[in-house]
């Protein structure tokens, strides 16, 4: 096995269809991306893995689509519009903008690697300057350790400021692109109840995009302006906050093993030191990427703030009635970025392989369940009646499966082809077909073929492609 360097994967993402800088043509947008052609076939899928394993496995979690811009008062509620800040400094001969946390953070990990007790010593003051909102102290830190632009290599600061994440729509008083889906959920909760027989404890689930002024957005599409989330509030009596919570730490930890992408070393649970303006406790899941550790989902304990600020804010009642009691419920939350799913998936599977013959093959091992295209039908030769059987066998199982028909290249091209792009498995349409109406069936990571009859393709598909092999492993824990 070679390694693979991030590069690489940027560039194997895009010549491969799957993810393509914004607006490329006008020069691009910085940390805007689009997915192509097999970029949206996986997306989809992995949407469709967790949006089924969360209302489909879970009787008692149901879906819910909201807007992307709501009520100005929401955000006010929510807290977003005071508290949704990062830290901002400017470099006034680059123009350039930091967060001075990241800039400290980074100058340590590289300046002091070898002198531990020094490190621990700015990255304590510098956890407590950010405890205690200490902007001043943060400052005297970028310029006592003599912190330069990265790229201008100057020190001319600007002081440090707060900057708010949300994106204000032009010309309409007040109104934001949602930096989260799940305010969507609290404010839609008093609809869900009347309009459902759901029973505390239960939960909402939604797949949907948010916007954030990302400051210090880059790596690829792990922090983007514009990305999709894929959360769910789980709503529960409020003496039950911790049993919950830790319900779904664990919950969420299993159903990212079940991916088995690389091994669970490739997985952290880590307990929030610097709490969000919402939670009570919070933890995330870590995944190793290709540039280190970093959160991929993030299970937070919300209590009642959201229902409670939104009962304020809208004067409507936002309880629980039931068996004499009535009150606001607390709320566990799972929220997961679909975009850095994807690129956890991405990045695992991403292979370059020596061959026998010495050649490197690039090959993208997806779990099967997820691949852009489920199997791909060629014929060996481009005569002899061979497309015509492969054509027929194509256009009567597209209607079943994910399926591509290719027959532009010679068949180790097509092959190098798919395994590029993530198909687990090839059937070839060749001189035997004609006469047992077989075809050799191969697979990708092995790269072993076997012949069988026409008829078992749609199955075999089905049965080694499709979510219910991954469902029945996944319904043993839930
Ligand atoms: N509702 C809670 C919430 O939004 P968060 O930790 O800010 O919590 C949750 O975000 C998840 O959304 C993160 O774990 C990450 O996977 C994803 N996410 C957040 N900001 C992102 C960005 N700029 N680009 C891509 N994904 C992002």
């Amino acid at each position: 096995m070679c390694k693979i360097n991030f590069d690489f994967l940027i560039s194997h993402a895009k010549v491969y269809g799957f993810i393509f800088p914004s607006s490329e043509i006008y020069g691009g947008l910085n940390a805007v991306y689009d997915y192509g052609p097999h970029g949206v076939e996986l997306k989809n899928n992995i949407k469709k893995f967790w949006w089924k394993s969360m209302t489909q496995l879970h009787e008692n979690i149901i879906g819910l689509d909201s807007s992307i811009i709501m009520h100005s008062d929401v955000w006010h509620a929510s807290g977003h519009v005071d508290k949704f800040n990062e830290l901002l400094i400017d470099n006034k001969d680059s123009k350039k903008r930091y967060r001075p946390e990241i800039l400290i953070q980074e100058y340590v990990e590289k300046n002091f690697l070898n002198n531990p007790k020094k490190k621990e010593e700015i990255l304590s003051r510098l956890f407590q300057s950010l405890q205690n909102q200490n902007l001043g102290e943060l400052k005297i830190l970028i310029d006592e350790l003599c912190i330069c632009d990265p790229i201008f290599k100057t020190k001319n600061w600007t002081e440090i400021r707060h900057f708010n994440m949300m994106y204000k729509i032009k010309n309409e008083k007040d109104l934001y692109l949602r930096p989260e889906t799940a305010q969507g959920i609290f404010s839609n909760f008093h609809n869900i109840l009347k309009s459902t027989r759901i029973k505390i404890p239960f939960g909402i689930a939604q797949i949907g995009k948010s916007f954030r002024n990302e400051i210090f957005a880059r790596k690829f599409i792990f922090r983007m302006r514009e990305f999709e989330q894929m959360e769910m509030q789980y709503f529960i009596l409020p003496e039950e906050e911790i049993k919950w919570y830790e319900y779904w730490r664990k919950n969420r930890l299993k159903w990212h093993l079940e991916l088995n992408l690389e091994n669970k070393q490739s997985y952290k649970l880590c307990d929030h030191d610097h709490l969000a303006h919402y939670e009570n406790v919070g933890s995330d899941i870590e995944f190793h990427f290709p540039f280190g550790f970093k959160e991929i989902e993030g299970i937070h304990s919300r209590r009642d703030f959201d229902l409670k600020n939104h009962e304020f804010f809208s004067k409507k009642k936002l309880r629980i009635f039931e068996s004499k009691r009535n009150y606001i419920p607390y709320v566990i939350e799972t929220s997961l970025g679909l975009d850095r799913l994807f690129l956890a998936i991405f990045s695992s599977s991403l292979k370059k392989e020596k061959l026998k013959n010495g050649k490197i093959r690039v090959v993208l091992k997806f779990p099967y369940y997820l691949s852009p295209i489920q199997a791909a039908i060629f014929p060996l030769v481009r005569k002899d009646g061979l497309p015509e059987i492969a054509k027929k066998i194509f256009y009567d199982l597209k209607i079943h499966h994910r399926l591509v028909y290719d027959e532009k290249e010679s068949i180790g091209k097509l092959y190098r082809r798919q395994d590029a792009i993530g198909t687990p498995f090839c059937f070839t349409v060749d001189y035997d077909t004609i006469k047992t109406d077989t075809v050799t069936m191969r697979n990708r990571d092995s790269m072993k073929q076997k012949r069988i009859y026409i008829k078992e393709i749609s199955n075999i598909i089905e049965q080694e492609t499709g979510l219910k092999k991954i469902f029945k492993k996944l319904s043993y824990f839930i």
